[in-house]
């Protein structure tokens, strides 16, 4: 697992090889055996300079998450464990001789804290190879020193924001920032370690902090740090409204760390890490960010037995936003498009939707100009349903109006052989309705992408009626193809995310109907950890639209229609003021061309304030809650089937707060007996949509959880 090599110069090259492991990564054993290393090269007297790489393609990846989780159960315990580690990494520090971090690919995390750790850092020339210490994006921080060792490097104004973002940068990029010495061809690397061994590190072996006079620069007492520290302070509430723990941690780690030497900082660093990784933030969003949307992408929900489908070429019908979208994401794939709309015009537009996103990567230097001849080369324009010959899947992103859905359905169906799938990207439509007008229902799916889907990695695969597992499986591997990850939902009316992120919306509008201040309204859903206030969204997702939908449900169910606190405010809004939403520059907001968008001061005369407002926790139980109890409705409904997926698919389909680890863990959280005691309570305070369903009432009774297990 750590090969332990040296040669006839004295250089010892201690090598990370996790034979049965994807990547190298840091749990007891390999921690175990690189210290036996570490430290017979340390005590052989013959060795004069160490070597740190890897055999794998990548360095090492971190930490492993599951070894972490179980070991950090016992805080006593998991305070001893970092303290050792951040013991043997000194000690590399203080060898008293030179180690060099030989960095083939990727370092993150604690793999990038070995390299901090050593005297040297030389990367080879990989684009693709990530380097950062990504920590803070699954609720914890750098534990093995990175919190003390970077901002020492580098600054504070820099170190900071690489740490509480968690950013992830290229060789050539971490070059620039100062987090590593060297860039050099991936042939040269391990020639480049040995010879700055033997030359220069043999003087060259002491680290700043450990000389005599050091001193942090920007340190939290100087001026400049000072500065850096109020303003990131500020800037980080104003994102995270002190939600994320960690975050403050890792402000604290930083700011007192700069204030002591190096080795009562490792220690503050331990301390704080530990706190993090008792939170139950961290363990909402390791299990959800981490190993949850591991799954998905991994495709464990995927009927077994169906082989493997490969894609060369696919149909998309309809290239307005979505449709063009699509296309960008396939032909990222390598994946021959045939983009038709009705107009050769509109087709045109739709391909040159790529070309566009394909410039901005040129300006960014991630694309060259052959990457653009290529990609575009795959996308075929047209209005001729007969280019669809060939294709394995074709996807419609046409109007969501059902007659010309199932027209398109059957004039494409025509041209394909009877194994492809046709498969609809509508955000609200029943499939099984829409597989109606197909000949072949077997081969019918959902495929709900979200917009805009060059940025957005979540699609929501959606089971009708009659779509067959083989026609399932092949959809997931058409998603895993195009590098989205899947969740996989029964059939209902907005499926699951559409439904679930609506009652948000829903409740947003329904408040300011009942005389909530509208900015209350609007701060309050920010600070429960939503990404935007429920009637901005409103205002994005367009009243227009969200009347029409409630028409339409209205006229298909008849009498079982229930109408909902918001129908009100949208009929004012939309029928007789006009203000229809973003697009239109007015809705909740005003959105003056010139300017940021600001609450339209009319919403006084038309909603106007109780003198009398809620609490602030109110609000946001209101807000979040609604969420968790309509997933709990689509679980009892079977809408939803596991639970992994709904709280992936919350945080990534519509933000749902990562704290919160998705609207089942969020359940969880708080626990299932008293989130049924709460939702009871409001339930006859605002309404029988927060009453709690079977499920949930049987779990409390059986002192049930849903993770548990
Ligand atoms: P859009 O209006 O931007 O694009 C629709 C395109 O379909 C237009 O280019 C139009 O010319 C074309 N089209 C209409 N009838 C056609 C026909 N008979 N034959 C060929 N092309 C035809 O609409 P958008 O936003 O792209 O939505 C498309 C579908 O995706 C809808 O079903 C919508 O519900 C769904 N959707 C939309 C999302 C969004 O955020 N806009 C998110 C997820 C799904």
């Amino acid at each position: 697992m750590i090969d332990y090599n040296v040669d006839g110069d004295g250089v010892a090259t201690i090598t990370w090889n996790m034979a049965d492991r994807p990547m190298n990564v840091m749990n007891g054993e390999s921690l175990a055996a690189f210290r036996d290393a570490v430290y017979r090269a340390i005590q052989d007297k013959a060795v004069k300079g160490v070597i740190i790489t890897s055999a794998k393609s990548d360095f090492v990846a971190g930490a492993d998450l599951v070894n972490l989780l179980k070991e950090s159960k016992d805080a006593a315990k998991a305070l001893q464990n970092s303290f050792a580690l951040q013991k043997l990494f000194r000690d590399i520090e203080k060898a008293g001789k030179p180690f060099v971090a030989a960095m083939n690919g990727t370092a993150l995390g604690g793999g990038y804290e070995i390299c901090l750790a050593c005297h040297r850092r030389i990367a080879a020339d990989n684009p693709k190879a990530l380097i950062g210490l990504p920590e803070a994006t699954i609720g914890l921080l750098p534990g093995a020193g990175g919190t003390q060792r970077l901002p020492r490097m580098i600054g504070v104004s820099k170190a900071l924001p690489m740490i509480l973002e968690g950013k992830k940068v290229d060789p050539k990029t971490a070059l620039g920032l100062g987090m590593i010495d060297e860039v050099v061809a991936p042939g040269e690397l391990l020639s480049r370690a040995r010879a700055w061994l033997l030359g220069d590190g043999q003087h060259n072996h002491v680290k700043p902090w450990d000389q005599k006079g050091f001193r942090v620069p920007e340190a939290a007492n100087t001026p400049k740090g000072a500065q850096v520290f109020t303003a990131g302070n500020a800037m980080l509430h104003a994102k995270t409204f002190g939600n994320y723990p960690n975050a403050q941690y890792i402000m604290s780690c930083v700011y007192e760390g700069t204030l002591v030497d190096i080795d009562t900082g490792l220690k503050i660093e331990s301390r704080y890490f530990v706190a993090c990784t008792q939170s139950k933030e961290a363990r909402n969003m390791i299990r959800s960010l981490f190993f949850s949307i591991g799954e998905a992408n991994k495709l464990a929900n995927r009927p077994k037995n169906v082989p493997t489908q490969t894609y060369t070429r696919i149909g998309i019908l309809g290239a307005g936003m979505m449709g063009a979208g699509i296309a960008w994401a396939a032909s990222s794939a390598g994946l021959q498009v045939v983009l038709l709309d009705s107009t050769q015009e509109a087709a045109e537009k739709g391909k040159a939707y790529t070309a566009g996103l394909l410039d901005k990567r040129i300006k960014a230097k991630r694309a060259s100009e052959a990457d653009k001849e290529k990609q575009l080369g795959l996308i075929k324009p047209t209005t001729s349903y007969d280019d669809l010959k060939g294709c394995e899947l074709v996807i419609e992103a046409v109007f969501e109006d059902r007659a010309i859905k199932a027209d398109v359905t059957k004039k494409a169906e025509a041209q394909l052989e009877p194994t492809a799938i046709f498969a609809s990207n509508t955000s609200t439509l029943p499939i099984t309705g829409l597989a109606e007008a197909s000949a072949r229902p077997a081969n019918f799916i959902g495929l709900h992408f979200f917009s805009p889907v060059d940025k957005m990695p979540l699609v929501e695969i959606i089971r009708g009626r009659q779509t067959s597992d083989e026609t399932l499986a092949r959809a997931m591997d058409f998603a895993k193809k195009i590098r989205k990850t899947p969740i996989v939902v029964n059939d209902s009316r907005g499926f699951y995310t559409s439904r679930v992120f609506a009652t948000y919306v829903t409740e947003g509008l329904t408040m300011l109907a009942e005389g909530v201040a509208p900015a209350l309204i609007e701060n309050v859903g920010r600070m429960a950890g939503m990404p935007v206030g429920p009637l901005a969204l409103a205002d994005e997702v367009s009243l227009e639209l969200m009347h029409r939908v409630r028409s339409q449900a209205k006229k298909d169910l008849g009498a079982a229609y229930k109408a909902d606190g918001s129908e009100p405010v949208l009929q004012l809004m939309v029928e007789k003021l006009g203000r229809i939403g973003k697009k239109a520059g007015k809705g909740f907001y005003d959105y003056p061309a010139d300017g940021r968008k600001r609450l339209w001061p009319g919403l006084a005369q038309h909603f106007p304030a109780k003198p009398e407002q809620p609490a602030l926790e109110d609000v946001i139980k209101r807000l979040i809650y609604i969420q968790s109890v309509e997933t709990a409705r689509c679980l009892e409904e079977k809408v939803v089937i596991d639970i992994r997926d709904a709280d992936v698919g919350s945080i990534m389909g519509w933000g749902f707060p990562p704290f919160r680890g998705g609207t089942v863990s969020n359940i969880d959280t708080v626990g299932v007996t008293p989130f049924v005691a709460e939702c009871d309570k409001m339930a006859q305070v605002y309404g029988p949509r927060f009453a709690p369903p079977k499920l949930l009432r049987e779990m409390a009774e059986q002192g049930r959880s849903f993770y548990a297990a």
